[in-house]
């Protein structure tokens, strides 16, 4: 039985689901990446997850106790941190470490100040004062100063600087080594993809698929946006391209893989501009599930 684990869990706002008979298990010491674009639902399981709303229908468990009878039991070993935070400004950094490492009971000092080194917060200013990067980062601190069994974390990356996101990823690599089980939701692929053992993909409140990074592989694309002096060649029998498009000069392709054919295709070629992003998960969602 997984140590997080959810039973056809459904929450219906009106006649809207938020959640739609979602079915998960998470097994103990896993980091399981929630992925989904904005209003897909990741917020609303959170929450049942953390007994702060309660389910249409279905139920939720965690260590197997149930998330909406045994709540107080659950969260003496869950820390959370949520995306976006109702912090006291009047408070300074420390004050605010405090009072939250009260709720939790012992907190190991030293760790905790190990985590203020490395992300950077100045305890003794006012909240007030905290840039959005720096207050996540003192809600990040706080979730993660308990070394609880269970993280749940909410988008924790959003408004940290890339810097700050990769002391982030080494960090929940470190809880993830302790045996902490990590429940991570995040809108983007590749910041989940480094650091997860399995993936979620949530799409309106349903669930699309699941499985293992090796197993979401082909989801990872590429997008190329090529724009041509001269005549536009013909990209789509190159290998690993895929869903060429072609308008004006500009030719937008997706890769998946290696790419070294379309880049030898290229060589000698009248290239004015190569643009390459990550697909985003829209952009995934569309290719792979349609609308
Ligand atoms: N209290 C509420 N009343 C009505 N609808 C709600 C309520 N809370 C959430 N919803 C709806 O449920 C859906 C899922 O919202 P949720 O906040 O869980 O999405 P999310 O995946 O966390 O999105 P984001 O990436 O923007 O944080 C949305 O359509 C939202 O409008
Ligand atoms: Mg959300």
């Amino acid at each position: 039985m997984g140590i997080v684990e959810t039973h056809d869990l459904t929450k219906t706002y009106g006649d809207k689901s938020a959640v739609k008979n979602l079915n998960l298990s998470i097994a103990e010491g896993e980091v399981f990446g929630f992925l989904g674009p904005n209003g897909a639902g990741k917020t609303t399981t959170i929450r049942m997850l953390l007994g702060l709303i309660k389910p249409t229908s279905g139920s939720a468990q965690i260590f197997g106790l149930d998330c909406e009878k045994e709540t107080a039991q659950i969260h003496k070993r869950l820390a959370y941190v949520p995306g976006e935070s109702n912090l006291w400004g009047s408070l300074t950094g420390e004050q605010t470490l405090k009072l939250l490492s009260s709720l939790h009971g012992e907190v190991d000092k030293k760790f905790q100040n190990t985590l203020i080194e490395k992300f950077q917060v100045d305890p003794s200013k006012k909240v007030r004062a905290y840039s959005k990067g720096n207050r996540q980062k003192l809600l990040l601190v706080a979730g993660l100063s308990f070394q609880t069994d269970v993280l749940l974390l909410d988008e924790p990356t959003s408004g940290l600087d890339p810097l700050m996101q990769e002391v982030f990823r080494s960090v929940v690599l470190e809880a993830k080594e302790r045996g902490q089980t990590i429940f991570l939701s995040s809108h983007t692929l590749s910041e989940v993809e480094v650091l997860c053992d399995q993936v979620g993909l949530l799409r309106s409140g349903e669930l699309i698929e699941v499985g293992t990074l090796d197993q979401m592989r082909h989801l990872s694309a590429l997008t190329y946006q090529i724009t041509f002096e001269g005549a536009i060649p013909d990209l789509s029998k190159i290998e690993n391209v895929r869903r060429v498009v072609v308008e004006g000069q500009r030719v937008t392709c997706e890769l998946v893989g290696k790419p070294t054919g379309l880049l030898a295709f290229l060589n000698g070629l009248a290239v004015e501009k190569l643009i390459c992003h990550e697909a985003s998960l829209e952009e995934i969602f569309l290719s792979h599930y349609g609308n």
